[in-house]
This record gives structure tokens, C-alpha cells and sequence, in this order.
């Protein structure tokens, strides 16, 4: 592993952030130095705070950082689950950063965007599937767009190259991530089974038989590394995601199975109104089986996972372009969830 790297890695407390940090601090060499406004004191690799939206900010504490090779870019203006994030305010910010290592740019090799599938304007409406790498779409209101054109725009003419991950809702085993769609419903199913109800699922029918998918995040932090490193790579996107889309008519039942409980047909109902309304409940079940957090409503991002529940269509992004170029892994999903409920149970987050 080469020890003369030197890697910023923006959004550095965010979930992508956070992982594709860890997994880069953890493989050596990379020598990672996190950037976000309000940075860890635990961290276990340098951090810096900074304000991308703040050119001047950007500038004075980069100016330090003369030998940057690598750039992952995770970084997100605020937002709040399922609302659209601002244009130009993540246009500015990846700008400011860009222009700030301008200057010091001459061991710079490579920069990472971790984007998503808004690029497809999954949200938005139904299209084609699977998506791939090269459609062309719309301006779906993203940011992802303006982005990649802006990164596009710096690179002309230069040495460094770059590349885009487009990934789909995350799937970790963490506790102190709360936009979690595992944990989400895992809390969701032992509430209703300590009730003695049937598993039922919060979304339309449509919504319920609609193939949908997961990125597992230690894939994407590898797949991360091998576009930062492998030369086919350069200037290109390319879908991340398990590679096995599922509908949730197919992981329901598999659900119910494994919390031993009945399963439930799709009904009008969200997790968000589900959680207040199922505080005291849990309340007593954290006493009872001797739980960790019984602050339901904080414990997890529940309309994050109404956001995830509402898509009406398939939403199913296509891997061969990775394989193609030499990225292999796949996730087996149902395995993915089931394992994460055990975890889960294990840190005594679920009964
Ligand atoms: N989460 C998902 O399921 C998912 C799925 C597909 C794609 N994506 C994409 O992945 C990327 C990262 O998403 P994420 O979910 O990891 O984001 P996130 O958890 O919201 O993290 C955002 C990060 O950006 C930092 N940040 C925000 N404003 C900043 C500023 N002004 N200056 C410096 N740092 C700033 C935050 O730290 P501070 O607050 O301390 O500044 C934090 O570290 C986004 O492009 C997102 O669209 C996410």
C-alpha cells in the first residue's frame, strides 16, 4: 500500500463519510484527514472543521494541506429524510473545496463523488430499469448533475482523474446511525409482535410488489477504493448496489418468519405515526427485556423509512458496468437483514 497518499475525506462524520473513512483508515496508507463543520473529538484519524459553504474558510485551512493526492467526497448539505437537499448550496460547497485545493493540486491524483440513484430521478417518476451508468436522463432536480459537470469542468487539462459511486439506501450495522432501515423495522416488527399483531406493512400495494434494493456499505467503501486506484476507472460513474433486487413482498415474509410472527398484507399506515404512537409500549418493553434506548421516537429516523417505503415503481440499478471493469462483489440481501436483526438483538437494541 502506497504510505505517500494523503486523503480528504469531506462529509468525514456523515454515515457514507463515517464508514469509507474507517475502511480507508483501517487499510493503511491511505492517511485520511476528515473535514466536516463539526468534527469528532474521538476520531481515530486527523479531522479538521470546515464550512464548504465558506470559500474563505476553505482556503485558509486547506492552505495547510499541500500534498493532498486522493478526495472522497461524501459531504451533504443538511436535510431532512425525504426532502429535496439544496442545489446550489452542494453545487458551492463541492466548488469551494475544489478551488481551494487548486493552488496545492499537483499531487493530487484522484477525486471520488458518492452520489446516488436521485440521479435517475428515482423519486421523481417511473423509468426503464435497470438504470444504467450512461442514461440520459433528465434534470431531475438533483445536485448530482451540476456536480459531476463542475468536476468534469475542473479536471479539463489536468492530470488527476475522477469517478462517481451511485448508490442506493445504505444498509450497516451500526448503533449510532439512526438512518437505518434495518433497525427501522426491526423496532417496527417487535412492537407488533410483543402486541400479538400481524406483521403489516406501512405502503400501497404498489409500493409492497415494486422491486426496490440495497447498498451494503462496506461494499461501497470498497468499491470506493478500487475506483480511487484501478485506471479503468477514471472519469467514470458507476451504479453500487447489492445486485439482487427484491421486492418487499418478497422480504416480508421472510421478516415475519424470523420474529416468528404472522405476516401482515400492505395497509394505510406510516412508521413515523407508528412510533408516537407505540412510545409507552416500548417504554415497557425496554424494561422487560432489558433494552438499551427506550426513547423510541429518537432511536430512529422513522420517516426516513416511510421516504424509503413510498416509492411506487421499480427502482433497480443495473452492476455490469462494475463487473465489467473489475468490481465483483454482491451482497446477498436477505441474508444482509436477517443477520442485521441478529446483530441488532445482540447490542440489546431489539428484544
Ligand atoms: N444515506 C443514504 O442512504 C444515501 C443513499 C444514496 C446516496 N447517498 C448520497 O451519499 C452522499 C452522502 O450522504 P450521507 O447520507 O452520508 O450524508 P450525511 O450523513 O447527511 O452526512 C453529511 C456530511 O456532510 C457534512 N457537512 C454538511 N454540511 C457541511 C458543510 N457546510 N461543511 C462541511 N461539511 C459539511 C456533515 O458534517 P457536519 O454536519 O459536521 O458539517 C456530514 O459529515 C450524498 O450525496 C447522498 O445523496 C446517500
Amino acid at each position: 500500500m502506497n504510505s505517500s497518499r494523503l486523503t480528504l475525506i469531506a462529509g468525514a462524520t456523515g454515515q457514507i463519510g463515517s464508514s469509507v473513512g474507517a475502511h480507508l483508515f483501517e487499510q493503511g496508507g491511505w492517511n485520511p484527514v476528515g473535514l466536516a463543520r463539526a468534527p469528532k473529538q474521538d476520531a481515530r484519524y486527523p479531522m479538521l472543521a470546515l464550512d464548504l459553504t465558506n470559500a474563505q474558510d476553505c482556503a485558509d485551512k486547506l492552505a495547510a494541506i499541500t500534498s493532498v493526492t486522493h478526495v472522497l467526497y461524501a459531504a451533504r448539505f443538511d436535510h431532512f429524510g425525504g426532502e429535496l437537499e439544496s442545489r446550489e448550496t452542494n453545487v458551492r460547497m463541492l466548488e469551494n473545496l475544489l478551488n481551494a485545493l487548486k493552488p496545492a493540486s499537483g499531487n493530487l491524483q484522484h477525486i471520488h463523488l458518492v452520489h446516488g440513484t436521485k440521479y435517475y430521478g428515482h423519486t421523481v417518476r417511473e423509468r426503464p430499469t435497470p438504470y444504467q451508468e450512461d442514461d440520459a436522463c433528465g434534470n431531475f432536480n438533483s445536485f448530482y448533475y451540476e456536480q459531476q459537470s463542475l468536476l468534469q469542468e475542473h479536471q479539463r487539462g489536468r492530470e488527476w482523474s475522477w469517478s462517481i459511486s451511485r448508490p442506493h439506501a445504505f444498509c450497516n450495522y451500526r448503533i449510532d446511525e439512526s438512518r437505518n432501515m434495518i433497525l427501522i423495522v426491526g423496532l417496527y416488527a417487535s412492537i407488533l409482535r410483543e402486541l400479538g399483531l400481524p406483521l403489516v406493512y406501512p405502503g400501497t400495494l404498489r409500493s409492497y410488489m415494486a422491486k426496490t434494493q440495497f447498498s451494503w456499505l462496506p461494499t461501497l467503501a470498497r468499491a470506493a477504493t478500487w475506483m480511487m486506484t484501478d485506471p479503468r476507472c477514471a472519469n467514470q460513474a458507476y451504479n453500487i448496489v447489492n445486485g439482487d433486487p427484491m421486492s418487499w413482498s418478497e422480504l416480508w415474509p421472510l421478516f415475519a418468519q424470523y420474529f416468528e410472527m404472522e405476516c401482515g398484507a400492505p395497509e394505510d399506515c406510516t412508521f413515523a405515526d407508528f412510533a408516537h404512537q407505540h412510545a409507552q409500549t416500548w417504554s415497557h418493553m425496554t424494561s422487560k427485556y432489558g433494552l438499551q434506548n427506550s426513547n423510541l421516537v429518537a432511536l430512529a429516523q422513522w420517516p426516513y423509512g416511510d421516504y424509503v417505503m413510498s416509492l411506487q415503481w421499480d427502482v433497480v440499478s443495473d452492476m455490469r458496468k462494475a463487473a465489467t471493469d473489475g468490481f465483483h462483489e454482491r451482497v446477498n440481501t436477505p441474508k444482509m437483514w436477517l443477520e442485521g436483526f441478529d446483530f441488532f438483538r445482540t447490542q440489546k437494541i431489539i428484544p
